[in-house]
């Protein structure tokens, strides 16, 4: 049942406090916003610090809005706050209340200065949002709602100040004293404290609000931008971390440089901080000036961090460097705009990636994260617009579908325009709404404008969630080809009927005969129906659909596999290459896991496959990477996603299976590959790179095919392994095998990286993920492990959600596997409201699991939801997923 949330006396909508909540939390509503009733110009902040108590006094000049509703009372929001004093313009304020967590405060005039002293024990912090301690160090993370768990405040984006902010503490403790913007002043105490003053001359939301206070140093260099102005860029960490900071520095200069390239953003303060920091919720965030990002995202050198994760790196850092003009010049008017910064900076981030480690691989990397992560959400009971409707707890609405389909969609926006008009629709955005608390609409018209699109119907894909189905059918006659296409957009909760969208589709068509094309063209379908003629063709082409990923849609078709393998070896388009191999691997694996293929069938679907790869290792043109790609089977997510209820048993034998005959099949050409990489020395170049991946990849293969050299091979792998690449792919390969090296090696990894807090996640997470039969006593165990704990998130993640992804162990037919992660669920709630809340969808697609295992997973969502006591994170998740 939905509460609706009553208009408050200042026009505000009534934002609910803390965890864990008793009752059904309200729902918030955008068509429910009002702006606020008073403007903040100014704010000043003092914060005396102490990792278990620190004061915080807050002095607010505030404004009446002459564009909002009059009001005589201010809001300011709080979580868990009490005030110690309250002032008005200097003098003791004696009528106001509190409305749940919020501080009321009357207001007769028309500017007054509010003063606010509240204290905090940032050690007590388990949620990790507001000023929390991590390792001795004091940090802040105020996205979304964390700053009111700071001191009294409008906590909310469209209300922007210039912050002045004091701080003082024991020098000895935190001789490191960070904020945004510039410091402008420091002394010392004779007590042994310190203080320093900061300020920012950018107006700001208070989510962008950080500071930060510990033993740190950092890694430096200079940067000068485009217009001259010299900036430092400091990468902050403990000092055993800064011998792992050269990449990310690295990667922060090569990101302000491409930005000023390719979107003519430059920076625009002196100084630029990055602060590592090991509890940490989710990736990074971009406070003004002041990042702060988990480690994960930070630390890097050859023997501790794989390619995969430099790529990362490289991408996150990136990602809250370009938001310091898509969220922070320009910012969000409510959070329901979300995907206005997050859609549009994860696009940005892509296209940077793209052109730092090739187009062609990012490109089919981020398609598979949206079809293994953003395609299950769409299809569930937590589907979602990119810009949502309503919600319970925002933190909730990070989603797969606000960030990556949302990046997906300015993409086809792009795709439409081309490249050059969409710079003209994105120089006019940044420029009329510079300084502004935006909207997705703001978007949408100023690219409408400035790249000269017509986007009226293309605004759906802002407001109807689900992924549409586009089914293709070419035909010939004559000397005609003929394409027909039809959309569908599936009902998803709340959203029974919807409409036909414009569905950018790049497409090409094949002359069978010479193999070539007449260029590629750009149909929009935007009706649920249409045909389109080709004439000139003799006979029927091949129809290469999609390419690039024009569209997040799902097509289908039902084309021979003899126009698959055509595709796989000559498609001009390498996406269009990697997409022919999973429309090929997808058919064959759904059609055995439905039990749809009697054994002739079968053999033919397995034959396609295995010429396809046997192509694809021995085409000398194709780089490692690529192959690497072309031989990636299809994720178990997504192969359940073609099934309307899925069997997670089947859809896992079917996989295995395949790749044990593969990897049978295909030994000697795995095998030279295998021995051809292993012989590429160590470098980061993209040869390199590639080589390391397909020494693992091929190793994955012969595992399943040949458990006993693969051991052998693995083995040798790990010894040798001048990185971590190498290192962690062979004991990857280990932990799914039973053998004895496979407790060796385990036992070596843990002793040598010991202490290497990123490290012994990996040590978790490839046991959690592994193919080992014993997997759920594996997990068990390791949750008693010294190095376990519920107050980390990364090593809460590198357990549970490697052990949720790991379909063999979690769909385990007993149910023991769910009642795992439910367990977790509830016990992780109290510490981490957040975290908790992201382990639900896991659970949450049993009505698309065969009846036996959706009782059970029912089951443990209702035991979850009879604790009672939830967060409003929990709660909002576990009751979409059960509704
Ligand atoms: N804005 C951050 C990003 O995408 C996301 C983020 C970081 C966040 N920490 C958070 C969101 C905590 C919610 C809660 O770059
Ligand atoms: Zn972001």
């Amino acid at each position: 049942m939905d509460i609706a949330t009553p208009p408050q006396p200042d026009g505000t909508t009534i934002l609910a406090d803390a965890a864990p909540t008793p009752h059904e939390p309200p729902v918030i509503r955008r068509e429910d916003y009002r702006p606020f009733g008073w403007l903040v110009p100014e704010v000043s902040l003092r914060f005396d610090l102490g990792l278990d108590r620190t004061r915080v006094h807050a002095a607010l000049t505030v404004q009446r809005n002459a564009r909002a509703d009059h009001s005589d009372t201010i809001r300011l929001n709080g979580d868990g706050l009490a005030a110690r004093s309250v002032t008005v313009d200097g003098a003791p304020c004696t009528g106001w209340s509190m409305d749940g967590g919020d501080l009321m405060v009357p207001l007769h005039g028309d500017s007054h200065l509010i003063e606010v002293e509240t204290e905090i024990d940032p050690s007590a912090n388990t949620q990790l949002m507001g000023l929390y301690a991590s390792s001795g160090m004091l940090c802040t993370q105020c996205e979304a709602e964390g700053f009111r768990r700071i001191t009294f405040f409008p906590d909310r984006p469209d209300v922007l100040s210039v912050y002045t902010v004091r701080m003082q503490g024991p020098k000895a403790q935190f001789p490191v004293l960070l904020c945004n913007g510039n410091e402008v002043a420091t002394g010392e105490g004779e007590d042994g404290s310190h203080w320093a003053e900061w300020h920012d001359p950018w107006p700001k939301p208070s989510y962008l609000f950080a500071l930060v206070a510990g033993d740190l140093v950092a890694n430096s260099q200079g940067f000068t931008t485009m217009g001259g102005r010299e900036v430092t860029l400091n990468i902050w960490v403990r000092v055993e971390d800064l011998p792992r900071t050269d990449h990310a520095l690295e990667s922060l200069a090569r990101s302000m440089r491409w930005d000023e390239e390719v979107f003519g953003r430059e920076y625009d303060l002196d100084l630029y901080n990055v602060v590592a920091v090991s509890d940490f919720n989710m990736g990074a965030m971009e406070n003004k000036g002041l990042n702060v990002f988990n480690t994960k995202y930070v630390l890097a050198d050859r023997e501790t961090a794989n390619d995969a994760d430099y790529d990362a790196i490289e991408g996150v850092i990136a990602h809250e460097y370009f938001h310091n003009w898509s969220g922070n010049r320009v910012t969000c008017r409510d959070w329901f705009q979300l995907s206005l910064k997050e859609g549009f900076t994860v696009l940005r981030d892509q296209l940077f990636s793209q052109d730092m480690q090739g187009e062609a691989v990012k490109r089919i990397e981020d398609v598979r994260v949206l079809r293994q992560v953003q395609f299950p959400e769409d299809s569930g009971p937590l589907a979602h617009p990119i810009r949502p409707d309503s919600f319970r707890e925002i933190s909730n609405f990070y989603t797969a579908t606000v960030y990556n389909k949302g990046a997906e969609v300015i993409r086809m926006m792009r795709t439409m325009s081309g490249p050059e008009a969409f710079r003209r629709g994105t120089d006019l955005y940044f420029s009329r709404h510079d300084g502004e608390a935006a909207t997705c609409e703001d978007f949408v018209r100023a690219i409408e404008e400035g790249a000269g699109l017509d986007l009226a119907q293309f605004r759906l894909w802002y407001s109807q969630a689900g992924t549409p189905k586009v089914e293709v059918a070419l035909t010939h006659e004559g000397e005609t080809a003929t394409l027909h296409l039809k959309q569908t957009v599936p009902p998803t909760p709340g959203q029974p009927d919807k409409k036909p969208m414009p569905i950018p589709l790049r497409l090409a068509l094949f002359d069978r005969a010479s193999g070539a094309h007449r260029g590629e063209e750009l149909l929009v379908l935007d009706r649920a129906e249409a045909s389109y003629h080709f004439a000139g063709f003799a006979a029927l082409p091949v129809l290469s659909i999609n390419r690039g990923f024009s569209a997040p849609v799902a097509i289908e078709r039902h084309v021979p596999a003899e126009d698959l393998l055509f595709l796989a070896a000559h498609d001009d388009d390498p996406f269009a290459r990697y997409e022919a191999m999973q429309e090929l691997l997808v058919g064959h694996l759904t059609a055995a896991s439905g039990g749809g293929l009697d054994a002739a069938e079968r053999a033919a679907g397995q034959e396609a496959v295995r010429s396809a790869f046997a192509a694809v290792l021995t085409d000398k043109a194709l780089d490692d990477s690529m192959r690497g790609e072309l031989i990636t089977l299809p994720g178990h997510g997504y192969l359940a996603e073609q099934q309307l209820v899925a069997d997670p048993a089947l859809i896992h034998a079917e996989r295995e299976a395949l790749k044990t005959w593969l990897g049978r099949e295909l030994e000697a050409d795995l095998l030279a590959i295998h021995h051809r990489a292993a012989a590429v020395p160590f470098a980061l170049d993209r040869a390199a790179k590639g080589a390391r991946k397909i020494r693992t990849q091929t190793l994955v293969y012969l595992a399943a095919g040949n458990p006993a050299l693969a051991s052998e091979l693995a083995a040798a792998q790990y010894h040798n392994a001048t990185n971590m690449t190498d290192r962690q792919g062979a004991l990857m390969v280990l932990a799914g095998l039973e053998t004895a090296a496979r407790t060796a090696c385990l036992l070596d990894f843990y002793n040598r990286f010991r202490g290497n807090d990123l490290v012994i996640d990996k040590w978790f997470s490839l046991q959690a993920l592994s193919l080992h039969p014993q997997v759920l006593e594996h997990v068990k165990a390791l949750a008693r492990h010294l190095d376990f704990t519920l107050r980390n998130p990364n090593r809460v993640r590198s357990l549970y959600m490697a052990f949720a992804a790991n379909a063999h162990a979690f769909h385990a037919a007993s149910g023991e596997g769910y009642r795992m992660l439910a367990d977790l669920i509830i016990e992780l709630d109290a510490i981490n409201a957040q975290t908790a809340a992201r382990m639900v969808p896991s659970l949450g697609r049993w009505r698309r699991t065969e009846p036996g295992r959706a009782a059970l997973m029912k089951g443990e969502l209702e035991r979850i939801m009879a604790t009672g006591s939830l967060s409003r994170d929990t709660f909002e998740q576990v009751s979409r997923s059960l509704g």
